[in-house]
């Protein structure tokens, strides 16, 4: 830009009083009473930590620590990340979706850019009853909510079933987001161990006869972080003490690639008394961007919803759910499916046998039946969160287990994704953990003969 365009616009601004000029020392934005703005002062002038609710203060706390971990593996480059468990961007069909998207403009524009219905856009509802059918489930187009991933879905949820305080039975470990979500309504957390197929109806049951949880809230398809899927005998012991105990179930279905033949049934498939509230999204298998997922529940469950969904956010973009609707439509998920399968089957299986290679004996871990990530565990008393920073140093980085745990355990544990690395590299970032790992191993005490570790070894 030319020097006296600038020149030009900081005159403007002056004349117009929005800056002030001072000669030796420059400009500066005005203040409203004519003077220029002063430095911010150090202390804030209200601790808006004190004024804020104790929720949003261990949520900020939380927040905080994670992102201090993000900055220091974003600081180094040619840094292996297993954190994160994202779809690998470099795999995303863009090219299509942007013709779809396109092609929905112009045949639809000035309507999905209008005002639209809460509950999601009438022939994406439809092409899902469809798609649900096919796993199973049997919802009619009202008892589909569009929603803006399912993190909101999740959020929706909880706000119409919990009160502060209510409790609410999850696995451990559990999605981070959840455990945030629930502790972010004051739920008091009631843990069931998450076994080797994942979660167990006996604990459950047990946990039962003590307490009395507002609801359960679980992963039964691969989930987060262990990338277990409960088998389908365990699902209708699942499902039958449920109805047992009229407990309603949050099933967050997280929709990423299975590698079983004949992967189970949701739990929503197996529910003729409405119990169940499955959430699904696109995040895992097309676009986490797209923001874009649903809820299934039964009809008095979905009025509330659709209250509060209005109340939230009035709806879901349109333009994206008419977009979504036509990649459907051409048949373009179900290849982009086969595709990104096929690849992070390649890459789950690259993980494992470097696991079985590189780690320390005694190093146990959990064998993913679909999704992105799986669950380790070191053989010794070692915090991986502490852990962390000689890792990168190292030249590798994981998730620490703790975070997925509600009551501080965990921190023997570590979750690694594989779905952002292609196959060759992941060997080396396994080498470069197990190089991490054994010094720390050797230093810390190893556990007591007899001790378990949090899950049980795979
Ligand atoms: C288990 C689980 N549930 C929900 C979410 C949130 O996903 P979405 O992008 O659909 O909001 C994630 C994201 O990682 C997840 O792992």
């Amino acid at each position: 830009m030319n020097r006296a365009t600038v020149a030009t616009a900081y005159q403007t601004l002056v004349a117009e009083g929005l800056a002030s000029a001072h000669v030796g020392q420059g400009t500066f934005v005005a203040r409203r009473d004519g003077g220029s703005l002063a430095p911010p002062p150090a202390e804030p002038f209200l601790d808006w930590d004190g004024h804020s609710s104790r929720a949003a203060r261990r949520l900020v706390a939380d927040t905080r620590r994670r992102s201090s971990f993000d900055l220091l593996a974003r600081a180094r480059p040619g840094l292996i990340s297993f954190a994160g468990a994202m779809p690998d961007a470099s795999l995303f069909p863009t090219d299509a979706f942007r013709q779809v998207l396109n092609r929905v403009i112009k045949r639809e524009g000035a309507a999905l850019l209008q005002y639209h219905a809460v509950s999601g856009y009438p022939p994406l509802k439809r092409f899902l009853m469809g798609w649900l059918l096919r796993h199973g489930i049997e919802a009619t187009e009202d008892e589909i909510l569009i929603v803006n991933g399912s993190q909101q879905g999740l959020d929706l949820i909880v706000r119409i079933l919990l009160d502060p305080g209510d409790p609410v039975a999850i696995e451990q470990p559990t999605y981070p987001g959840a455990l945030q979500t629930l502790e972010a309504f004051q739920a008091q957390l009631l843990t069931v161990p998450v076994g080797e197929a994942g979660l167990r109806p006996e604990p459950l049951a047990r946990l039962l006869d003590q307490h009395r949880p507002k609801l359960l809230y679980c992963q039964p398809t691969a989930q987060t972080p262990t990338g277990l899927s409960i088998p389908q005998e365990a699902r209708l012991e699942l499902m039958a003490l449920a109805a047992r105990r009229r407990l309603p179930v949050v099933e967050d279905g997280f929709g990423g690639p299975s590698y079983q033949e004949t992967p189970p049934p949701p739990l929503k498939a197996l529910d003729p008394h409405g119990l169940v509230i499955h959430l699904g999204s696109l995040s895992k298998i097309l676009f986490p961007g797209l923001r874009l997922g649903w809820i299934v529940a039964s009809r008095p469950v979905m009025e509330r919803l659709l209250a509060l969904k209005q109340l939230s956010d009035l709806h879901t973009s349109a333009l994206l759910q008419a977009a979504v609707f036509q990649f459907c439509q051409r048949r373009l998920l179900e290849r982009h499916t086969r595709v990104v399968r096929a690849e992070y089957a390649r890459r789950r299986a690259a993980l494992l046998a470097a696991l079985g290679r590189h780690m320390p004996a005694g190093t146990s871990w959990t064998v993913p039946d679909g999704g992105f990530s799986l669950l380790v565990t070191l053989p010794g008393r070692v915090d991986t969160d502490a852990l962390l920073p000689e890792a990168v140093e190292r030249g590798v980085a994981y998730t620490p287990g703790a975070f997925f745990f509600a009551d501080g355990r965990g921190a023997s544990t570590l979750r690694l994704s594989f779905s952002g690395i292609p196959a060759p590299r992941i060997e080396e970032g396994v080498r470069r953990l197990a190089e991490t790992a054994r010094p720390a191993l050797r230093r810390r005490a190893p556990r007591a003969v007899g001790e378990r570790s949090e899950l049980p070894l795979v």
